[in-house]
């Protein structure tokens, strides 16, 4: 093979090599290889000598074509490999500034009104309706109409917390659901079977157990022949309902103006199902509410006719049930909406 045809098969080699290589480092040993004392080109230059005048220079000049050309091919190959090399730097520093929507931007009911939905659902698959009522209300509705004349002494049973509106103490923040009886039979003649939460307040200072605002649900059910044998039936159906069948109700007598005869609603501890524990004060029993035979001075003052119609009404709180539902033990928690505690319901 003469001296031109080698140089030429040393740059046709080193274009097609330089095309494969796929790192720098792989470039510059292929580099050295190729351009280096011991390459085929060195050896080339070394032989010049043995060569005589004018053969030197024509193969000198082929000589220095061909390191350029191997040059060339070497050089082209680099500047692929940096723009490469380059993208991907670009490609991994890139920062990803997508906005995206926040998939707990949703909120929920409050552990509260949870609880009334579920009341209401056992309470409405036993037939009752719900019904509501104002929270600022009259000395009529929340006193007087349910049996409670001004200055009667069971007045001390709910500190009251009075609005300046009208002529002084003749307007309250209710402080029991029971004046929506009131309303609701001034709505209609009975049957009534209603349901009516809502919030109440008293003049109390806030505690772990107390505040000055916090929830009841009243029932009333206004029938012909209702007797106090469908009151303690009812409450225990409902019992069974919302708490499962290991819960039952009992009835203790006790007092209030606007039932006769009243009783204290109570239900075994939740927590020690009626084995006596820390919470129920080791008496089994957990105290919910009151209730009673509607008294006819209350049917007197809606206008219904106590020797044609009788009736029950209860009443209990409800914050106690969420509390106990999901073991908190501070009542302020539910009033004070700090998002860290409302989003664990
Ligand atoms: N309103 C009473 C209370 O808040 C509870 C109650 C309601 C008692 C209905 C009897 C009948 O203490």
């Amino acid at each position: 093979m003469s001296m031109i045809e080698q140089l030429a098969a040393i740059g046709d080699d080193a274009e097609s090599r330089a095309a494969e290589v796929a790192t720098l480092a792989e470039l510059d040993s292929l580099g050295s290889e190729l351009l280096g004392k011991r390459s085929r080109l060195g050896e080339l230059k070394k032989g010049l000598r043995d060569l005589d005048e004018d053969e030197r220079r024509a193969a000198g000049r082929a000589l220095n074509d061909a390191n350029a050309r191997v040059q060339a091919a070497l050089d082209a190959r680099r500047a692929d490999l940096e723009a490469q090399e380059r993208r991907r730097r670009l490609d991994d520093e890139r920062l990803d500034l997508t906005e995206t929507i926040a998939t707990r931007a949703l909120g929920h009911l409050h552990l509260v009104t949870q609880t009334h939905d579920r009341l209401e659902d056992v309470f409405v698959g036993m037939g009752f309706t719900v019904a509501e009522g104002p929270e600022v209300e009259t000395d009529w509705y929340n006193f007087q109409a349910l049996n409670i004349p001004e200055s009667h002494p069971a007045r001390s049973m709910w500190d009251t917390l009075y609005v300046d509106l009208g002529p002084p103490e003749s307007t309250v923040l209710r402080t029991h659901t029971s004046p929506v009886q009131i309303r609701v039979m001034e709505g209609g003649p009975p049957p009534i079977y209603s349901i009516m939460p809502g919030r109440v307040y008293r003049r109390d200072t806030a505690d772990a157990s107390h505040m000055p605002v916090f929830h009841q649900i009243e029932g009333l059910v206004v029938d012909k022949g209702i007797s106090f044998a469908d009151l303690a039936g009812t409450l225990e159906a409902f019992t069974t309902a919302y708490f499962g069948g290991a819960i039952h109700s009992r009835l203790r007598p006790s007092y209030f103006p606007f039932t006769e005869p009243s009783a204290e609603y109570d239900i075994n501890c939740l927590f020690c199902l009626g084995e006596g524990c820390q919470t129920c004060g080791r008496t089994g029993w957990m105290e919910l509410g009151g209730c009673g035979m509607v008294h006819p001075n209350v049917f007197a003052s809606v206008g219904y006719d106590p020797e044609e119609w009788s009736g029950f009404a209860f009443g209990f709180g409800t914050d106690r049930l969420s509390m106990n539902r999901h073991g908190i033990n501070d009542i302020r928690e539910l009033f004070t909406n700090d998002i860290r505690f409302l989003t664990q319901f």
